[in-house]
């Protein structure tokens, strides 16, 4: 599967707050994580779906909160990549501090500045598959923040750009 070149997105999420029954409690917290199995399954409805290691923290945060978003990164977002995929910096505030996004309005996911595109989506399904989880979305809206710009590929096990 290093040989089926993918576009990279950073799948993101707003943690419930700690105590939903309390309206003066604070908003929960961003998430984010870089995957690379992401893909269109329909277009009426439309539905995408991205494929989430059972048990990881993205995994476990998307079977509580149900509204998600995807960003579809661009080259020059391969340092926003990185940061997502380390382990356990799932919902560490400082990683978003100096990431440009702005608060999706359905989902309240932030959707990340200057990506290609950005999806905000709601679950549909969830199926479990060996370790990972396929969780299929609907797509509540989609925008280009970024008219142009190649976008981030992943080969091999590097990072690559178009050309
Ligand atoms: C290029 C790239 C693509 C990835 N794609 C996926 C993916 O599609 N699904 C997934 O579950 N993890 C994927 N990962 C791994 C997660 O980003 C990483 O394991 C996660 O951020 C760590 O979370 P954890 O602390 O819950 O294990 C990918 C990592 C990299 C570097």
């Amino acid at each position: 599967m290093s040989r089926l070149a993918g576009g990279v997105v950073l799948v993101t999420a707003q943690e419930p707050p700690l105590d939903p029954d309390d309206p003066g409690a604070p908003d929960g917290e961003y998430a984010g994580m870089t995957a690379t199995a992401f893909l269109s399954v329909s277009l009426d409805p439309p539905l995408v779906l991205v494929s989430l290691r059972t048990g990881s923290r993205m995994d476990d945060l998307l079977d509580e909160q149900p509204l998600w978003a995807v960003s579809v990164l661009s080259e020059s977002q391969r340092h926003i990549a990185g940061r997502f995929a380390m382990k356990g910096r799932l919902s560490d505030r400082l990683l978003f501090e100096d990431v440009p996004y702005v608060r999706g309005e359905a989902t309240g996911a932030p959707l990340v500045g200057g990506a290609l595109g950005t999806l905000e989506c709601r679950t549909e399904q969830r199926v479990e598959a060996g370790d990972h989880t396929l969780v299929i979305g609907r797509v509540l809206k989609a925008r280009m923040p970024s008219a142009d710009g190649g976008p981030l590929l992943y080969f091999r096990g590097r990072y690559r750009q178009l050309g």
